[in-house]
């Protein structure tokens, strides 16, 4: 403000920039553009990253932006999945399910119901949601880890859902277990994942169809 006040005052003609200014231009924008001058700034651009989002429990005004976040992650496609016929009649549990937080901003999500196969009660988690803006910041890996570690706090001993294998299994689900558990419409076998939580020790493999608890 106060430059441009000075500079109105200022009663020299403008000029246009000389050779000189021209040609010390032109190199300090090749080496800007120079592979050196790339890997430097990159690792500033990396630690100036807004701080990871705020995780915290589900409550009951967070249902219309979770329900719009998992709309744009999933589409409509959604509703003809068999996760979606699990979670018509398996109550969900607020409490352990989370939302993570920029400021007022929902970036990502992870609900969990209860239900039971055979006579055994577990937790069935899904959807997990993460606004494309906030991917691989490990936001969705977050979620999931905390999700599970309520389950367990809870004291369910099991986590079911149906996913990829190449995600979760780095999150300790795996399709190991679940050859016998029958979901309440087609599921590539694949995807159907679970996670033991504590010792896996002489727990007898789930049987049966996936019920309301
Ligand atoms: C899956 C999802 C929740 C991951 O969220 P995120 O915050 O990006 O997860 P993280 O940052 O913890 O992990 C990112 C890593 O997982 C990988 N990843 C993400 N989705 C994957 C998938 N479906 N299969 C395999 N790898 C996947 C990313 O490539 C990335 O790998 P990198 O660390 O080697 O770069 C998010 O991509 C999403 O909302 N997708 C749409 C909905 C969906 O598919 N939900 C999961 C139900 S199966």
């Amino acid at each position: 403000m106060r430059a441009a006040t000075n500079r109105a005052r200022d009663p020299r003609p403008l000029e246009p920039p000389g050779p000189a200014a021209s040609r010390a231009w032109a190199r300090l924008s090749r080496s800007l553009q120079s592979p050196a001058m790339t890997a430097a700034v990159a690792p500033v651009s990396d630690s100036v990253a807004s701080p990871p989002p705020d995780i915290r429990p589900e409550t009951p005004q967070d249902a219309g932006a979770i329900e719009s976040l998992v709309a744009r992650a999933f589409g409509p496609g959604r509703f003809a999945k068999a996760s979606e016929r699990v979670r018509e009649f398996a109550p969900l549990r607020p409490d352990l399910s989370f939302c993570a937080w920029e400021g007022e901003r929902l970036v990502g999500v992870v609900r969990q119901s209860e239900i039971a196969v055979g006579d055994r009660r577990l937790i069935f988690l899904g959807p997990l949601a993460v606004d494309a803006a906030a991917r691989r910041h490990g936001a969705g890996a977050r979620l999931v880890e905390i999700a599970c570690a309520a389950a367990s706090a809870a004291g369910y001993g099991e986590v079911l859902l149906v996913g990829d294998p190449p995600f979760f299994g780095r999150l300790g689900f795996s399709a190991e277990a679940t050859g016998q558990i029958i979901m309440p419409g087609p599921v590539d076998p694949r995807r159907l994942l679970l996670k033991v939580l504590g010792p896996a020790e002489g727990t007898d493999p789930l049987q049966g169809a996936v019920t309301a608890p």
